[in-house]
C-alpha cells in the first residue's frame, strides 16, 4: 500500500473542498491508502466569529509524530500575505523532532492553495514553503506533466506547476470551478503516481538472486560466503548482482525485475 496524508488549514473551507477532489484522485489507484487531517487552528474562537468563519470540516487534527506514518503527504492552505498561514507554520515548526531523527528523509510532498485573487501569491506560497520540504528531506513533487488548462485565458482558473489551487474573490464567496476541481484530481492521481514507483521499487527484495533492498535503498548480499566457496563461484555470483543492482535502477519497478 502507498500511504498518502492530505493535510490542510481552512478558514471558509475552500481548501477542505479541494482537498476532497485531490483525495479523489489519489484513491484511483486501487493500491493507495489515504486520509485526511487539519492542523490545529491558532485563532481563539472569538476572533474567527468576527471573522464570520464556518465550523471546521469534521476531519481529524493531526499531530507531527503522525506524518512520520506517510509515504507521501499533499499540504493545503489559504494564502496569507503572500505565503503559508501562521496555522499550518506553527505545525510545521513542531516537526523539529521529526527532523532530528531524519523521520521525513526520502518522503514526498506537494502543496495545493487558495487565494482570494488571481496575483495573490499562490506560487509565492509554495515557494516559500518548499523549504520545509528541504531541510526535512522530503522530495517536492510539483504539478508539472498533467497540468490541463494550462495555459487557457477564457476564465479565471486557480493553481499552476507549483500545485492545484482556486481564486475564491475578496469576500471568498466564489465556488470551486470544475476546472478548478478536474486539476486538483489530476494533482492527486500524478503524486500517488510517483509515491507509489518509489514505494513498490524500494520494497524488492530479490531473495532468489541474495540482494536485498531495504525502506533506505540498502543493497544487503545475503551470499553467506564460507571459506569453503569456491571463489571462482563467488567473483560470477558478484559480476551477476552488480548488473541486477544496475538494471535496478534502470527499470526500478519490481515486477518487471522479478520476471527474469
Ligand atoms: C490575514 C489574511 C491574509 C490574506 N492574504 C491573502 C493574500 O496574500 N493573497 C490573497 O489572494 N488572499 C489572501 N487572503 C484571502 C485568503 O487567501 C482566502 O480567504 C482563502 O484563500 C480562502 O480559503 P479557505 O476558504 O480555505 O479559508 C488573506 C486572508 C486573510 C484572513
Amino acid at each position: 500500500m502507498t500511504k498518502i496524508f492530505i493535510v490542510i488549514y481552512t478558514t471558509y473551507t475552500h481548501i477542505y473542498q479541494l482537498a476532497l477532489e485531490v483525495k479523489k484522485g489519489v484513491e484511483s489507484d486501487p493500491e493507495a491508502e489515504v486520509e485526511l487531517f487539519q492542523v490545529p487552528e491558532t485563532l481563539p474562537q472569538e476572533v474567527l466569529t468576527k471573522m464570520h468563519a464556518p465550523p471546521k470540516p469534521d476531519i481529524p487534527i493531526i499531530t507531527a509524530a503522525k506524518l512520520a506514518e506517510a509515504d507521501g503527504f499533499l499540504f493545503g492552505f489559504p494564502t496569507r500575505f503572500g505565503t503559508l498561514p501562521a496555522q499550518f507554520q506553527s505545525f510545521l515548526d513542531s516537526t523539529g523532532q521529526l527532523w532530528s531523527t531524519g523521520a521525513l528523509k526520502r518522503k514526498f510532498g506537494g502543496f495545493f492553495f487558495s487565494t482570494s485573487g488571481q496575483h495573490g501569491g499562490q506560487e509565492t506560497t509554495a515557494f516559500t514553503s518548499v523549504t520545509y520540504f528541504a531541510h526535512h528531506g522530503v522530495n517536492f513533487v510539483p504539478l508539472s506533466t498533467g497540468l490541463p488548462y494550462q495555459g487557457e485565458t477564457s476564465e479565471v482558473i486557480g493553481g499552476s506547476f507549483w500545485g492545484s489551487g482556486t481564486i475564491t474573490g475578496s469576500d471568498a464567496s466564489r465556488p470551486i470551478s470544475e476546472k478548478e476541481k478536474e486539476v486538483a484530481r489530476v494533482q492527486g492521481k500524478e503524486f500517488v503516481e510517483i509515491v507509489g514507483t518509489y514505494v513498490r521499487g524500494t520494497k524488492v527484495s530479490i531473495v532468489n538472486d541474495e540482494i536485498s533492498v531495504d525502506n533506505n535503498n540498502n543493497y544487503t548480499n545475503n551470499d553467506v560466503s564460507t571459506t569453503t566457496q569456491d571463489a571462482r563461484t563467488r567473483s560470477i555470483k558478484k559480476e551477476k548482482n552488480e548488473k541486477k543492482k544496475k538494471r535496478f535502477w534502470i527499470c526500478c519497478k519490481s515486477d518487471s525485475f522479478l520476471d527474469d
